[in-house]
């Protein structure tokens, strides 16, 4: 999509114009009758947030009314949401451009609704051969922000496409060789740097998860590790970053039956979530040293895959017991994890996975599984933005007697409990290998991809979790004072 800031008269405007309406100014702003006025009146009533549409042939008006008054949060969202149902009003229109304006909102509120846009705008057409629609291009009035900084959310959201892009795109098209190269070429491209292990290197770090879940498959894994270092970062140890990088989850010899195997392509989101907010972080030049460590590779049942009673010795000498073959992410998650603690020194490590299933039923796919440990600060932080930003935070407990759960009768741990708190006894396992760093575990095998439309997420992959942790760096000074 391509967006202009321009001044925008309502009243003398050529062409279609979206309009937010967050009071009662319709009459006065708008070019409508009083039969119109009345309408819009009559609709409001009933419910303040809601679409009108009033024709101006060639051109329409939409009228797109919110309820300022609710909590700045709700409110933002209800704008995303608008925004979103009112694409499906332009598509059916067949608009291609439009003009975007408002009353009675503020440049938050007008940033959010163009948030929402841009984001439901996307679709993943690279295997259409047929063009799909989408609204070519949008002038906001430029009264609402300056050019900067609304290139900067630009910048960010941009950011979310490519994630949903690499998620969307199949194994066959993205294997771990390959979202390695593309992430190199990126960062050489921003100047951050970019170290790409292949598999004899994962062979001499010693990182038997990595390595063992990678045996069913015929494509090489990767570890990656991209690190964003400004000049003066308000924070002297690093925010290391650790995303779940499985190119394609069959579950290995304990394969998933029937059609749980389906959208696993999309288990590799963890990384690209993390890859896409170190990008975000460099192309904004915010003032935050952060690393991201992105461990990749497919989970096959290939002649060689690692089998349910293999005891794996990690790359901090921790030994596993494997009792699932499925349950493979946390296998190179804590080498990740545990790599991340012994070489950086960092003052948080936060990882983003589609860990478990378990997740999706606890809390559906509204918003973020978590847990923490020795980050009670943090995590609050980050749970305050992710209210703000609408992608929200459920916290888990992380107590003690969960450990128990995961004790092995031949190793050190085993690599999944009973049936019982799978998303806790996930986090558990991975929080051992962070030691005595700040920690945050993030499940988002809810929240990822999506199976059905919503709101402003197509189909398929969202970048869920982007938007907060971008927001989250945004605010991290406050951390490190
Ligand atoms: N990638 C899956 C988790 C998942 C399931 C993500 C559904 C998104 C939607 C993960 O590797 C997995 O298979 N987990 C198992 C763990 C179990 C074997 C302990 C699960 O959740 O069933
Ligand atoms: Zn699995
Ligand atoms: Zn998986």
């Amino acid at each position: 999509m391509n967006y202009k800031l321009e001044p925008i008269a309502p009243k003398t405007y050529v062409g279609n114009l979206i309009f937010l309406l967050g009071d009662e100014v319709a009459e006065r702003a708008l070019p409508l009758s009083k039969k119109e006025v009345d309408l819009l009146k009559e609709r409001r009533a009933a419910k303040l947030d809601c679409i009108v549409r009033f024709d101006r042939l060639p051109y329409y008006i939409y009228v797109v009314s919110f309820n300022s008054e609710k909590p700045a949060s709700e409110c933002h969202e209800q704008l995303r949401r608008s925004a979103a149902d009112l694409l499906s009003l332009l598509k059916a229109d067949k608009i291609a451009m439009a003009g975007i304006t408002g009353e009675g909102i503020i440049p938050e509120e007008m940033m959010a609704f163009v948030e929402g846009l841009t984001l439901a705008d996307y679709t993943f057409d690279r295997y259409k051969t047929a063009d799909e629609y989408h609204l070519g291009s949008a002038t906001i009035d430029d009264r609402f922000f300056s050019a900067d900084e609304f290139e900067s959310n630009q910048r960010l959201w941009n950011r979310i496409m490519w994630c949903r892009e690499w998620v969307n795109t199949p194994v066959q098209d993205l294997n771990a060789a390959r979202f390695a190269d593309e992430l190199a070429s990126i960062a050489a491209d921003l100047g951050v740097s970019c170290t790409v292990f292949d598999k004899r290197q994962i062979e001499s770090l010693r990182m038997g998860g990595l390595l063992a879940v990678n045996r069913g498959s015929v494509d090489e894994p990767r570890f990656v590790a991209l690190e964003y270092k400004p000049a003066e970062p308000v924070n002297d140890k690093p925010l290391v970053l650790v995303g779940k990088g499985i190119m394609y989850d069959t579950g290995g010899l304990n394969i998933k039956p029937d059609d749980y195997m389906q959208e696993m392509k999309s288990d590799m989101a963890g990384a690209a979530t993390m890859a896409s907010v170190l990008f975000a972080a460099a192309d904004n030049a915010l003032p935050v040293h952060v690393v991201a460590l992105l461990p990749m590779t497919d989970n096959r049942p290939g002649a060689n895959a690692y089998a349910a009673d293999d005891i794996l010795t990690m790359y901090d000498g921790t030994t596993v017991e494997v009792v699932n073959t499925d349950a493979e992410g946390r296998l190179i998650l804590a080498d990740a994890i545990a790599y991340a603690a012994k070489n950086y020194n960092p003052g948080l490590i936060v990882d983003a996975a589609t860990l478990t299933g378990a997740a999706v039923r606890a809390i559906s796919t509204f918003g973020i599984a978590a847990m923490q440990q020795n980050a009670a600060g943090p995590y609050n932080l980050l749970s305050i933005v992710g209210e703000q930003v609408y992608e929200r935070l459920v916290q888990f407990p992380f107590w003690s007697e969960y450990d128990e759960l995961i004790k092995s009768e031949v190793a050190d741990v085993k690599n999944c409990g009973t049936a019982q708190a799978g998303t806790i006894t996930a986090g558990k396992f991975l929080a051992r290998f962070a030691k005595d760093v700040p920690y945050i575990h993030l499940d988002i095998a809810g929240v990822a991809y999506f199976s059905k439309k919503q709101h402003y997420y197509a189909v398929g992959a969202s970048g869920y979790g982007i938007r907060l942790l971008y927001a989250f760096m945004q605010t991290y000074d406050i951390l490190n004072k």
